[in-house]
């Protein structure tokens, strides 16, 4: 099975990610992950994602297109399928990526989309809060870790107010396009996001569930 999950920034994409590729088995390709990796390890790549990201910003596509591409030549995608998260992020990312998919010979199953106001999307980001150690993400008020120890956890980078609103405007503009692209493929489910971790899943996990 081969998936994209969208939403804007907050939408809980992530954190239903981790679900899904546990329960069917696919392989997690987020490309804010590979920059925040790429950044932690001081890469070429990692200095210049960090010089867009910390504004809210997004990378140029021509350096996201090309991580995507090489990472879904990999061997293990043909095998356990992919579920990509926050990508594709501008229309040219899709259009690149319809063509990417048809040179490597793979096909769209459906495009998860989580449905939540922007409104609601400040107070989840600016109390997200990831375990140094183990990379996880949770929230301080609605999914505290139970050890909750301040030295374990960091905020990211663009967590902060005025990346967050830059981060909301731009892919508020840019998102809606791409909807509409897989939309016409008929390849579109929505998922009220406004709802607790545990239903939204249930609500993913039916329609993927139901594709199977
Ligand atoms: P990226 O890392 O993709 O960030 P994003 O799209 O802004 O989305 P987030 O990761 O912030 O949110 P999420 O939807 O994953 O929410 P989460 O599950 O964590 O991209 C970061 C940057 O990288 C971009 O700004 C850009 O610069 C660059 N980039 C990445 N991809 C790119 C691309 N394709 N092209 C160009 N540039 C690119 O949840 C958020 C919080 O809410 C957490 O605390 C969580 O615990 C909590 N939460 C989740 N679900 C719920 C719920 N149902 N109820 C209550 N709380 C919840
Ligand atoms: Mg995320």
């Amino acid at each position: 099975m081969n998936l994209l999950i969208m939403g804007l920034p907050g939408a809980g994409k992530g954190t239903q990610a981790v679900k899904i590729v546990e329960k069917f088995g696919l392989v997690h390709i987020s490309t804010g992950d590979m920059f925040r990796a790429a950044i932690a390890n001081q890469t070429e790549l990692g200095l210049l994602a960090k010089s867009y990201m910390d504004k809210g910003d997004l990378v140029p596509d021509e350096v996201t297109n090309g991580i995507v591409k090489e990472r879904l030549a990999q061997e293990d995608i043909k095998e356990k399928g992919f579920l990509l998260d926050g990508y594709p992020r501008t229309l040219e990312q899709a259009e690149v990526l319809t063509a990417i998919l048809k040179e490597l010979g793979l096909k769209l199953d459906a495009v998860v989309n989580i449905e939540i106001a922007a409104d609601k999307l400040v107070e989840r980001l600016s109390g997200r809060i990831i375990n140094r150690k183990t990379g996880e993400t949770f929230h301080k008020v609605f999914n505290p870790p139970a050890d909750y120890n301040e030295e374990d956890y960091y905020q990211r980078e663009d967590d902060k107010p005025e990346a967050v609103k830059r981060r909301l405007d731009v892919n508020i503009a840019q998102g809606q396009p791409i909807i509409e692209y897989y939309r016409a493929e008929g390849l579109v489910h929505d998922i009220e996001g406004d709802q607790d971790i545990e239903l939204v899943f249930e609500a993913i996990d039916k329609v993927l569930s139901n594709l199977k």
